[in-house]
């Protein structure tokens, strides 16, 4: 359901009255741990079967009244994405790769039978939003401004012969810090019995029933004493795909000879943008990077031989998070020593150099708002 071709959508400008004041806003922006803290604005559009995209706001950030009839309450039709933003030392503000997370959230729209929204549309609502709280963009170490566009049905009705008519798209803004906390190394939790999403499902797309599906996993993960659910394939749950909410990659050998390899996109992955952005840098960086596949048993054996020298999660909201242990039914090991190792720091150092400034972008990933 491609929109308005051609016609640019206009976002009437309503500045909150009641902003957060500077001195209780610096105090949240201390520790603002992840995905708690929310900023003054909103952006809200909203699109109809006879209108297509109208109504287009930034806003004060508020809560959203809606019948109780209302469609993703029942059925779940929805989509969002997680991108960020961050403050140069130059004081420039910028994001990462926004118009990777616009292509996703449209093939993500199509998927789930919701209209497409202009790539320029998502990312003018970006910029407003970015533009109109940066100051609640932090600059601590690891910090960043976490950016959630999402969109919802909103047709009133308890029909399923037909998508939704009616939707909203809205961006909130979150300033965040580190994902993991103060984790050094995160433990995982083979989930084998469980399946995220088997091939011409949704695993592929960012709706949220495949998380609502995921929190059983979760559950039991933590009640294993790990942080994160590793998913296997849905036929044989013997291939490695990805975690809850982030990608893997494996390091094979170290020094010179190191490489990497993440799961291939067979259609059940999640493709990630740092995924991707990992794919291009690490040739960059010297450091071959492939797709590919790997078994729970050439995982652990690979960590028993040495083959396998470290393994970590990559994510927006993640950027690197190394993964120190395995466990599952049968047991479990450790990954190299067990704690982050070398390639994993110099892939997310290089990373997020580029995101703040402090490197080169040779890729043009950064995008300036302001
Ligand atoms: C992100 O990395 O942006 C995500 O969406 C992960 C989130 C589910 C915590």
């Amino acid at each position: 359901m491609a929109d308005n071709p051609g016609t640019e959508i206009e976002f009437e400008i309503h500045h909150s009255q009641s902003r957060v004041p500077d001195a209780e806003r610096g105090r949240m922006l201390q520790a603002p741990g992840f995905g708690q803290v929310f900023t003054d604005h909103m952006i809200t559009l909203r699109w109809s079967a006879e209108k297509g995209w109208h109504d287009g706001k930034l806003e004060p950030y508020g809560p959203f009244t809606f019948d109780p009839a209302t469609a993703v309450f029942h059925y779940g039709q929805e989509l969002f994405e997680g991108m960020k933003a961050y403050r140069q030392d130059s004081g420039s503000v910028v994001m990462f790769r926004p118009r990777a997370n616009a292509a996703r959230f449209n093939s993500g729209c199509r998927r789930m039978a919701m209209p497409e929204l202009p790539e320029e549309t998502f990312i003018r609502a970006l910029e407003l939003l970015v533009s109109a709280d940066r100051d609640w963009i932090p600059d601590g170490e690891g910090q960043s401004l976490y950016l959630r566009p999402f969109m919802i049905a909103t047709q009133r009705g308890l029909g399923v012969n037909h998508p939704s008519s009616e939707y909203l798209f809205s961006v909130i803004a979150s300033p965040s810090g580190a994902y993991f906390g103060a984790s050094k190394a995160v433990k995982v939790w083979l989930s084998e019995d469980y399946t995220r999403a088997a091939l011409g499902g949704t695993g592929a797309v960012k709706c949220g029933g495949n998380y609502a599906g995921a929190f059983a996993a979760q559950q039991q993960a933590v009640d294993k004493g790990c942080d994160q659910v590793v998913w296997l394939d849905a036929a044989t749950h013997e291939w490695v795909e990805e975690m809850g909410g982030m990608n893997l990659y494996f390091v094979y050998g170290s020094g010179d000879s190191a490489r990497v390899m993440t799961p291939s996109l067979t259609g059940s992955l999640l493709p990630g943008v740092t995924r991707d952005s990992l794919l291009k840098l690490g040739p960059k960086l010297g450091i071959p990077a492939e797709e590919g596949r790997i078994s729970v048993a050439q995982w652990r054996e690979g960590c028993a031989s040495g083959e396998i020298t470290e393994v970590f999660a990559c994510g927006t909201a993640a950027v690197i998070s190394p993964v120190g242990s395995v466990l599952g039914a049968s047991g479990g090991w450790t990954i190299g020593s067990g704690e982050p190792g070398p390639v994993s720091e110099r892939l997310k150092a290089e990373l997020v150099g580029i995101q703040n400034g402090h490197k080169p972008d040779p890729f043009g990933w950064v995008h300036k708002v302001a």
